[in-house]
């Protein structure tokens, strides 16, 4: 079955195809929207929507030809619904559920983070070859730029929350935090390279709610300190770096003594870790040292997987079809939707 993947949720236009006899992806492409939104700081959402409408065409047009394929060789057709911006949800929703109608074939509706949750399932982990990707019972770290949360992995579809941020997600800590120190949006990627440059422990930073027990995170009261810091400094570029080597090794301090709790308590060795902030080197290092250290294992997907992108969608999609799910002809999206 060939599955072609729509990713619209937000600021990247993200489309696959995954070939499940293959095992593996045909092809993939991502437009990013960053440049767009550069000069307002963050993302708009009417902007956002257009652009969607703009790019989408076009790249499932690459992807197919990329994957030597004609529109209808397509057997099934996966989407974000939700969760995101309702508008550019929209687009990809309504662009999935006509080519499946015009095509007669199925189409399936997908959680954003199922599908990140999903992603480091779809191929081997490029950091380390050669043992195929992991297979639940596992415990996933879903870290984005709206999630924060800890999940006990029983099979694919049956996910028991164990804890979750109580206030800003780890990515958007990311982000805000480079904005108040003069960075650019986007802030996390950003700060990360700032942090690359940095000192470690000039600035040290709580590491909240670690110690009590529980799997809950809260990330906005970092944010203060570092303004606090920041406001202190002689706000020179060293300054800054050192400050957000601070803060990342907080954030990334914060992650890993709340991963390890998680697995002990499913009794469980296997993490895998998805969204955005997966993508930090820094994170990747210690959750690998943490899990080698138990004599257990953690998958990542690659770095380019770990943000907003096509592939991951026609994956899950694709386990879903293949289960016989899929869903009527209308259009329907879900900007809040528990997983
Ligand atoms: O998963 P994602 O692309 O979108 C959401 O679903 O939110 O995650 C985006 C988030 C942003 O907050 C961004 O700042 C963060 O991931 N991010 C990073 C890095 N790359 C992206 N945070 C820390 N270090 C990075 N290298
Ligand atoms: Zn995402």
């Amino acid at each position: 079955m060939k599955v072609l993947g729509i990713e619209t949720s937000c600021d990247e236009t993200g489309v696959a195809v995954y070939d499940t006899d293959a095992g593996s992806l045909r092809a993939h492409a991502l437009y990013s929207q960053v440049a767009l939104h550069a000069e307002y700081g963050g993302v708009v959402p009417e902007l956002a929507s257009r652009d969607h409408v703009r790019k989408l065409l076009p790249l499932i047009r690459q992807t197919l030809q990329e994957s030597g394929m004609e529109v209808g060789d397509i057997d099934g057709l996966a989407y974000t619904a939700g969760p995101g911006l309702v508008g550019a949800l929209l687009v990809g929703a309504g662009v999935a559920r006509s080519l499946a109608w015009a095509l007669d074939r199925p189409a399936i509706a997908v959680h954003h983070m199922e599908g990140h949750l999903l992603a480091p399932l779809m191929e081997d982990d490029p950091e380390d070859p050669g043992r195929g990707p992991p297979q639940p019972p596992f415990v996933a770290l879903l870290v984005s730029g709206g999630h924060t949360q800890l999940v006990a992995v029983e099979a694919v579809g049956r996910y028991r929350l164990l804890g979750e941020t109580l206030d800003d997600a780890a990515g958007e800590a990311f982000d805000k935090t480079a904005k108040l120190m003069g960075l650019p949006y986007p802030g996390g990627p950003e700060l990360a390279a700032q942090a690359e440059r940095g000192r470690p422990g000039v600035f040290r930073f709580p590491r909240p709610m670690t110690n009590r027990p529980g799997l809950d995170f809260s990330f906005s009261g970092l944010k203060t300190q570092v303004l606090l810091a920041w406001r202190d400094s002689g706000k020179t570029d060293s300054d800054r770096a050192d400050i957000a080597r601070g803060f990342e090794d907080a954030v990334v301090d914060t992650l890993a003594i709340k991963c390890e709790r998680a697995l002990d308590e499913a009794g469980c060795d296997t993490l895998v870790v998805a969204g955005g902030v997966g993508a930090n080197r820094r994170l990747r290092e210690r959750l690998r040292k943490m899990a080698v250290d138990r004599g257990g294992r953690v998958s990542f997907p690659r770095p380019a997987f770990c943000t907003d992108n096509g592939a991951m969608i026609a994956f899950a999609g694709a386990l879903r079809l293949q289960a016989g799910q899929y869903e009527d002809a209308s259009v329907r999206v879900a900007p809040r939707w528990d997983m």
